[in-house]
């Protein structure tokens, strides 16, 4: 286990590449797509924030919350994630031909936008100070969770990440910290894909 932890990238690298893998997939959304292209993309721009979110706020906020109680943007984080949740489940519950459709998107986009701004500039500073020696075994501790959260929905995320999100984030982190074989093994007959 431990050598795992320490083999593992910070968990301040793995939340920034989740950042951007989020907004390169929101700027793929065109408003002229075909609507089952754009319910692709939303689809998987929802899935990926809702296990992001799940993981920040089960590993991440914990610890932030730990060295930093009275950080005004800590406290704010959990009621932004719950603004996006409410966003996603209006989009979830909405056709792509619904005439709100791209403009809900557009504002599940500016919401994320300015969260990921307070993360990126005041979050993960902090947590680069004051939790210096617990990067990589909170690293290792969100990499292990997201495969638990990857198992709980295969399909949703197989049928939703083609050529959108980033799979590969998923999959090299947890070949860093699980291994191939333990990432695969227990659930070979969800992985024929
Ligand atoms: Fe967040
Ligand atoms: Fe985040």
């Amino acid at each position: 286990m431990s050598e795992f932890n320490a083999a593992s990238p910070a968990i301040t690298t793995m939340i920034r590449m989740d950042h951007t893998h989020a907004l390169c997939a929101f700027h793929r959304y065109r408003l002229t797509s075909p609507w089952w292209r754009k319910r692709a993309i939303v689809n998987s721009v929802c899935t990926a924030l809702e296990i992001h979110a799940t993981l920040e706020e089960e590993i991440f906020y914990p610890a932030l919350a730990r060295v930093a109680p009275d950080n005004d943007t800590v406290k704010k984080s959990e009621p932004e994630h719950r603004e996006m949740r409410e966003i996603i489940a209006k989009l979830r519950a909405m056709g792509p031909q619904n005439a709100a459709y791209d403009g809900l998107f557009m504002e599940l986009m500016r919401v994320t936008i300015h969260h990921v701004a307070d993360e990126e500039t005041i979050l993960i500073p902090i947590a680069e100070r004051a939790l210096k020696s617990e990067l990589s075994s909170l690293g290792a501790a969100m990499t292990r969770r997201r495969i638990e959260l990857l198992r709980e929905r295969p399909v949703d995320v197989a049928v939703n990440t083609a050529g959108t999100f980033p799979i590969a984030t998923f999959v090299v982190a947890g070949l860093l910290v699980c291994g191939l074989n333990s990432l695969f093994r227990p659930s070979s007959t969800r992985q024929r894909v």
